[in-house]
């Protein structure tokens, strides 16, 4: 096992997108990582307008009472609030409107986003100068999982990389969690050191055992997994 301090990107606070539902699988997920070795979690809801329309004032409820339940449980575990934003218009608004749900170092915020899995999105490049130029450093969501990447890897992480974007990987793809590409370019993006980070993308406290936890067994070569959010 690799050591783990923070994971990165999970969506556990009930009900406000396709995650955890109740409180009860929240704890569970929370318990599960924990015993895993995990200390804390950058928990990133879906910010998607018309699919998951949430808001920093429409999260924070939810943070909250999560964070009591976590207290009342007894549950020594550090919890910070970011978000995974699907790359599209109402992103571009937002970046240059207000604060996005970031993480990272103060001096230097992240923000999580997303595409579209299948089609090559028109927006691509437009949702990350908007990043860039409100001051943010942009992570793409689990890099191995969009289709028109595993067509031609080599040529979008030269794109991504001209806008500084730091890539994410899901642990979960190192054992098929998403099929056959998506564990090929994984295994691949692992071998050549490109991810900057590596996340649960926790959806249900089953997709522990099932996958996490036999994903990390193919990431001990890394000492600190996510160091740069320690
Ligand atoms: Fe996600």
């Amino acid at each position: 096992m690799p050591d783990l301090v923070w994971d990165l990107h999970a969506h556990l606070i009930p009900g406000v997108d396709d995650g955890v539902t109740s409180i009860d699988d929240a704890l569970e997920s929370i318990r599960g990582l924990q015993a895993l070795g995990y200390r804390g979690s950058v928990l990133t809801p879906h910010i998607y307008k018309g699919v998951y329309p949430n808001t920093r004032a429409t999260l924070e409820p939810a943070l909250t009472a999560l964070r009591v339940a976590l207290a009342e449980a007894g549950v020594d575990y550090a919890i910070h609030m970011a978000a995974e934003y699907f790359a599209d218009e109402h992103l571009i608004e937002l970046a240059s409107r207000e604060p996005l749900l970031s993480f990272g170092p103060p001096a230097s915020p992240h923000v999580l986003l997303e595409y579209p899995y299948s089609v090559e999105p028109l927006l691509w490049a437009d949702a990350l100068s908007a990043l860039v130029r409100a001051g943010y450093t942009p992570v793409l969501a689990h890099i191995e999982r969009y289709r028109f990447v595993c067509d031609d890897p080599k040529l979008w992480l030269q794109r991504f990389a001209q806008f500084g974007v730091k890539i994410q990987c899901n642990i979960g793809s190192l054992v098929g969690q998403y099929g056959r590409p998506a564990h090929d370019l994984a295994r691949q993006l692992r071998d050549d050191g490109v991810p900057a980070f590596w996340g649960t993308d926790l959806h249900r406290p089953s997709q522990i055992e099932k996958f996490i936890k036999p994903g990390l067994t193919h990431l001990t070569d890394i000492g600190v997994l996510n160091a740069q959010l320690t």
